[in-house]
């Protein structure tokens, strides 16, 4: 897809679809009056009518009347107050999706009412809708499904697979800004296209199935992406685990027939300091499937349970990203890949295990294995010279309950480090909500047998979830709980069903926030 950014007026330019989002109440003064004149009145009749609205994501197609553009397309922007960064990245999103099926080369996308909203940022409103048209141009059917009879695919453009309703491919974005610099709107948009193509790598390694992407076949992957970057990259394979004493990780993998991998990757030199002085560690949930084991899961939803590797997708994208946009940023990755499953060589309920850092886990309950795969897995960063942690997991139902499917779980100490990486999810329009550490609680998971077990009562479970996680953290770290924003289980007008892709440009902001540049 070729980017062009252009500076003339909308009413000038020739694209398939001009989108023109709409902030607040369509008002027909200004620049949006003199769309709606040169297409006979069209917009402003549709309002009329009540079919086109200001509402967020709330999308019309109309027609163009003496406009050089083929089409318009209205997308809703919603009230100004709320028009964040993350709402302009799914109206950069929703437009993208509104197009499925069309036949669409090129797509225009009117910035300035964007730009508007955001302080009048018209380089972040490019950067921002950029990465939202990739984002929404994200098509998870596209991985297995058989090809359509070539009959069915209506048009050139769509190359080796798509359904009829497929977003469609583009040959072309252009980003109309008037007044704007073109050269600085382009390499803002170019640094969107990147970030959304992470997510988009992301949800792809995350929605695939676990016949197919098993530990093995994630770092396989991995390697694939260590080489194409310039990433030094270690897979660290059952028998060197279990020699190094990662006894809580080999304990979840050891019932599979699809041995573990802590796949660890790296940019720039081992414990080297970036310049905020970290050496920052981003670690991955990765369960390629999580039956719950010996304590297992009922059978409902459980297929959901491929994606229980989401974390980890989303650490192994963020790495390539990150070396995309600023290679040489050092940077480690860890992605802690097992297949949870219940069978004779199972760990079992009771079974008392050695952590990497000495702590002795009285395993209570072997569905809470995401904690213990994680644990070893930071204790291993510290190891190889990480000064900061922050790991990224589906770890708890509990999550989803408190916070939905929009709003990420997040722990962390010491504050200070917690605010940077917050500030780095607002800076990557990504939503999060700090909950507490309750100490107080942590002796609900006391153990008779051992130093502490891996899970309790319900009874504050999130809380406890990260109580746990913090007995492998000795340097500041932040903790994301994505199990309820990682994937929708329907889709909405900016993400089709499936992995969201959640927590990835976040990572990409925090690491980069220590780039040299
Ligand atoms: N992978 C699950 C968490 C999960 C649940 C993610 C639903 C996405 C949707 C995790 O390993 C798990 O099973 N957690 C348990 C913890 C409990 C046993 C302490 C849970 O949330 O019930
Ligand atoms: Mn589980
Ligand atoms: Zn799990």
């Amino acid at each position: 897809m070729q980017l062009r950014v252009v500076t003339d007026q909308p009413w000038d330019v020739k694209a398939d679809v001009l989108v023109i989002p709409i902030v607040g109440e369509p008002a027909f003064d200004g620049a949006l009056g003199e769309l709606d004149r040169r297409a006979g009145v069209e917009l402003s009749t549709l309002v009329a009518f009540r079919e086109l609205t200001g509402k967020r994501f709330a999308t019309t197609l109309a027609a163009s009347g003496e406009l050089p553009a083929g089409r318009l397309l209205t997308v809703g922007a919603g009230d100004p107050a709320t028009l964040d960064r993350e709402a302009v990245v799914r109206i950069g999103a929703s437009a993208e999706r509104r197009l499925g099926g069309r036949v669409v080369r090129s797509l225009a996308i009117w910035l300035t009412p964007l730009g508007d909203g955001l302080d009048g940022d018209a380089a972040l409103a490019a950067q921002l809708v950029a990465r939202g048209v990739i984002e929404g141009s994200y098509d998870p059917k596209s991985i297995y499904r058989t090809a359509p009879p070539a009959a069915d695919v209506t048009s050139p453009l769509h190359g080796d697979w798509s359904d009829i309703s497929s977003p469609p491919r583009l040959d072309e974005l252009i980003l109309v800004a008037p007044g704007a610099d073109a050269a600085e709107l382009t390499a803002a948009a170019e640094r969107g296209i990147v970030i959304g193509e992470g997510a988009n790598l992301a949800r792809d390694l995350s929605n695939r199935a676990a016949n197919d992407v098993s530990p093995a076949v994630l770092a396989d992957e991995s390697r694939a992406i260590a080489e194409r970057h310039g990433l030094w990259i270690d897979v660290i394979e059952p028998e060197r685990a279990t020699e190094l004493g990662m006894g809580m990780f080999m304990a979840v993998g050891r019932g599979s027939d699809n041995p573990p991998r802590m796949i660890v990757m790296r940019a720039g030199e081992e414990g080297q300091r970036d310049t905020l002085d970290r050496h920052l560690a981003l670690i991955g949930k990765g369960v390629c499937f999580d039956s719950g084991g010996i304590s297992i899961k009922p059978s409902d939803r459980m297929e959901e349970m491929k994606m229980d590797k989401t974390g980890a997708c989303t650490v192994i994208a963020a790495m390539a990203t990150i070396a995309r946009l600023s290679p040489g940023t050092p940077v480690l990755g860890i992605a802690a890949a097992v297949e949870n499953m219940p069978g004779p060589h199972s760990t079992r309920p009771g079974d008392i295990v050695t952590a990497l850092n000495g702590k002795k886990v009285d395993i209570t309950n072997t569905d809470a294995e995401g904690r213990l795969i994680l644990g070893d897995a930071m204790t291993w960063a510290e190891r190889l010279g990480a000064t900061h942690l922050v790991d990224v997991a589906t770890l708890t139902g509990a999550v989803s309950r408190a916070l939905g499917h929009l709003i990420t779980g997040a722990f962390g100490a010491p504050q200070p480090f917690y605010d940077e990486v917050a500030a780095a999810g607002v800076r990557a329009g990504e939503r999060y909500w700090q909950l507490p550490m309750i100490d107080e609680y942590r002796a609900d998971m006391d153990s008779w047998y051992g130093d502490f077990q891996n899970s309790s009562s319900a009874e504050g479970s999130l809380v406890k979830s990260a109580l746990f996680l913090r007995e492998f953290a000795t340097v500041p770290w932040v903790h994301l709980d994505i199990a309820g924003t990682g994937y929708f289980r329907k889709a909405t007008p900016y993400a089709p069903r499936g992995a969201t892709g959640v927590s990835h440009a976040t990572l990409v902001e925090l690491a980069l926030a220590g780039a040299a540049d």
